[in-house]
């Protein structure tokens, strides 16, 4: 039993360490990382988008897209992200801690069954390619595996003028003469967080990258 207090002070110098090492040096590092401002320029980011992003952000998590797709793109040396189109067009950079102050949960994910989705909202800004998609994904990308969300959208009666948000369906798709495919709320919201998902902004930690022309992405259309 001599042992004891030399046993006891190793365990619980390595939890401590670890805990110092793991926990509180980052949260020192990084943990009250604020939006960068530019007064004179009156540019500030990244900006918390609430509103009905935010609702769509729910969406998104209760559809369990996070299975299937990242929101984190890599630095060069450790993967090909940016060479994929998966950076933004304008600044071609990956993603820094700044970038996620305000989202709570972080949706970094693990899996890319799908294509990253950091900067998906200036990939494609058009809110119909996003519906047509989410209703049927190889109507607007032939071969897709991303499941269909019908029923984030529902089929109604046209009576009078055909609803602005009716979904521009031809062929198999199209509901029968006189009916309209319109998104349902969800529908909206989750596409209103697609298109908030730009992160067009240099940042000194990511490097200052150069206005540049990335790689296009294969899917987008
Ligand atoms: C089973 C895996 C899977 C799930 C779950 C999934 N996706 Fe996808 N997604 C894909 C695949 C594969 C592609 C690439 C083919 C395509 O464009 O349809 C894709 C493509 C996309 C694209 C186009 C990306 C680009 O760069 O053009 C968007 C936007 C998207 N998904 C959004 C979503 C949203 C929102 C959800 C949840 C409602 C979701 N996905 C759920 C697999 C998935």
């Amino acid at each position: 039993m001599k042992q004891f207090p030399v046993i006891f002070g190793g365990v619980f110098a390595t939890f401590a360490l670890s805990f110092i090492g793991l926990a509180m040096v980052p949260q020192l590092q990084i943990g009250n990382l604020q939006p960068f401002v530019d007064e004179d320029a009156g540019d500030i980011y990244p900006i918390n988008a609430g509103g009905q992003a935010a609702q769509g952000r729910k969406v998104y998590i209760a559809e369990g897209c996070v299975a299937c797709h990242s929101q984190q793109v890599r630095d060069e040396q450790m993967g090909a992200d940016l060479a994929r189109g998966w950076g933004d067009y304008k600044f071609p950079r990956r993603t820094v801690a700044r970038d996620y102050i305000y989202d709570q949960p972080v949706l970094l994910g693990s899996m890319r069954t799908g294509p990253d989705l950091t900067n998906i909202g200036s990939r494609q800004s058009n809110p119909m390619w996003h519906y047509l998609h989410l209703y049927s994904p190889r109507y607007v990308t032939p071969g897709s595996i991303m499941p269909p969300f019908r029923f984030l959208f529902e089929k109604r009666k046209i009576t009078g003028q055909r609803p602005d948000d009716a979904l521009d369906l031809t062929g198999v798709e199209a509901p029968e003469a006189g009916y309209a495919i319109v998104p349902k709320p969800e529908a909206k919201a989750l596409v209103a967080y697609l298109l908030s998902l730009d992160h067009s902004h240099a940042l000194k930690e990511a490097g200052e990258a150069e206005p540049a022309a990335a790689a296009q992405p294969a899917t987008s259309k």
